[in-house]
């Protein structure tokens, strides 16, 4: 097993850990950290994190794979999420999906070719009052017009 947190995300499992009742309940926020530092979670981080845990590699699989803002592959640098749900499909997410693939030059789910940004959709993200709207890392992006989507693709395909 090779991989290993930096000291600074050592430290900050240990203030996680502190946190929660028991180690299983920390699974979720330990990945996270995992995922901050490798970009994604291979197999290998699954087992690392269950021998961290002292839990079992079933049980960190099972919620790696449930929730979709854990990778399971290589990503981009940057990660954009079009959310398509209810408000945002009828404030023009499908356009704004279609414009995000043509300026990416990708398809959703699709890496660009310099590794700047992976394209992905998400279901509701929770600001349906300002559909349409995007997740980039961890920021949203709402109100969104094509011209807004320009500058901030821009700006991702340049850090
Ligand atoms: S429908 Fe898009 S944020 Fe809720």
């Amino acid at each position: 097993m090779t991989f290993a947190l930096t000291p600074e995300r050592e430290s900050h499992l240990a203030e996680i850990l502190s946190r929660y009742p028991n180690r299983m309940a920390a699974t979720i926020p330990v990945l996270h950290l995992c995922q901050e530092q490798n970009g994604w979670v291979s197999e290998e981080i699954m087992e690392w994190v269950a021998h961290r845990l002292g839990i079992s590699a079933a049980h960190v699989k099972g919620v790696a794979t449930f929730y979709t803002l854990f990778n399971k592959e290589p990503v981009g640098r940057h990660q954009v999420w079009v959310c398509r749900t209810l408000s945002c499909a009828l404030n023009g997410a499908d356009a704004l999906l279609h414009h995000c693939e043509k300026r990416l030059g990708v398809h959703v789910g699709g890496t660009t070719k310099d590794g700047s940004v992976t394209l992905r959709t998400a279901e509701c993200l929770a600001a349906c009052g300002q559909a349409p709207m995007m997740q980039v890392d961890r920021d949203y992006h709402e109100n969104l017009t094509l011209a807004d989507v320009d500058t901030i693709l821009d700006r991702l395909t340049r850090s």
